[in-house]
């Protein structure tokens, strides 16, 4: 009996196994605006098996893309051209998910494969970065630190672009409160040197992700709610993986269902081993010291190892990102390996089933 293939419920939302696809941006989206790459992108994923797919980093506001290439959720025109790849993605058995964002100092970066590195300029289409405070990720250009109605903005956008997201037909919403993007900012000590309501305390630190909490919940109250969360900044003085599960407790009484623990991203010196599984400990730590359900992810890379990572009661589901790229028939080849009988795989390809 394989865990990983066992369904999981969210709410009223039933997964059909834990093997899950984690965000990851294409940079590759025009004005916000997803494309025909997304739409077969996210699509063969759910064809390959996958219980979730969560679809990339997108912005809830212009200045909050990581790079211009971001798809965003900020307009109407936006919403439109998400339904039929929401759609595709739903037709195929998977449960859809977008991960809702907003990058804060690390916005307006040139993409991975512009050839270029840092702050994309204003004058070349890019724009001023807010922040906690005006403090600047290593070899980007200085962010302004946001007054309380930037603050004010944030949340409502969070909350109009996750309303926009339940009418694209997303099934899942995730806020993304790591890597050092904007939620993450305030969460951490490292970025948040406030001295009002929202910097000093781990209760202030944390106000402004609750208060997005609140609003998506208030948005879209019936839709389950994840949070992905650095559980680290792997630097001293920083952001850690016990007010991590603290934090993540408070966002459970709040109404979010479920945790996607990954770690680092907030600031350049940062000093991660990576390896197999390296950030499984983690989700176990938040898990049993918040009690509340959490995925891993991180170089999980095979079905043997993410049914371990199940089966031991170290997390709940496993997320996957590259694995996915180099074969997005993942799910459908690690049901096969782990022997699980599965009814889903797609009845065009069942001639190639082993
Ligand atoms: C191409 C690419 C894009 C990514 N974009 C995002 C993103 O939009 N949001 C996010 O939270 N993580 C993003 N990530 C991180 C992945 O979701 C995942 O956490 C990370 O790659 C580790 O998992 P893996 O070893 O299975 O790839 C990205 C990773 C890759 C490789």
């Amino acid at each position: 009996m394989s865990t990983l293939f066992t369904p999981l419920s969210l709410r009223e939302i039933t997964l059909r196994n834990r093997l899950w696809v984690s965000p990851m941006c294409q940079y590759s989206a025009v004005d916000g605006v997803p494309q025909e790459w997304h739409h077969t992108h996210l699509a063969q994923f759910a064809s390959g098996g996958a219980g979730l797919v969560v679809a990339e980093a997108t912005a809830v506001s212009p200045e909050g893309r990581i790079s211009p290439e971001d798809t965003g959720l900020w307009n109407d025109g936006q919403r439109d051209a998400w339904k039929p790849i929401v759609a595709a993605m739903r037709a195929r058995g998977a449960v859809a998910a977008v991960q809702l964002a907003h990058a804060g100092r690390k916005a307006s970066t040139w993409s991975p494969f512009s050839g270029r590195r840092g702050t994309v300029a204003e004058t070349e289409g890019g724009w001023q970065t807010v922040a906690p405070s005006a403090v600047a990720f290593d070899g980007f250009a200085d962010p302004v630190a946001l007054d309380a109605a930037g603050i004010d903005r944030v949340v409502a956008d969070f909350a109009a672009a996750a309303q926009r997201a339940v009418e694209a037909g997303f099934e899942v919403l995730e806020i993304h409160a790591a890597h050092g993007y904007l939620l993450h900012q305030f969460l951490s000590p490292l970025s948040n040197l406030r001295d009002d309501e929202y910097g000093g305390s781990l209760e202030n630190r944390a106000r402004l992700l609750l208060r997005v909490i609140d609003a998506v919940t208030d948005a879209s109250p019936a839709v389950p709610l994840m949070v992905r969360l650095s559980a680290t900044d792997w630097a001293d003085g920083g952001w850690d993986a016990d007010q991590t599960a603290t934090v993540a407790r408070w966002a459970a009484e709040r109404g979010a269902d479920f945790f996607d623990i990954s770690s680092g991203g907030l600031v350049a010196h940062q000093r991660i081993t990576t390896g197999p599984g390296y950030q499984v400990h983690l989700a176990a730590h938040v898990r049993r010291a918040a009690g509340v359900p959490v995925s891993a992810v991180g170089m999980i890379d095979d079905a043997a190892h993410a049914e371990r990572i199940l089966s031991s009661g170290e997390a709940d589901a496993v997320m996957a990102g590259r694995e996915w790229l180099r074969d997005p028939h993942f799910a459908l080849r690690a049901a096969a390996e782990l022997g699980a009988d599965i009814d889903y795989w797609p009845k065009q390809y069942l001639r190639a089933r082993r």
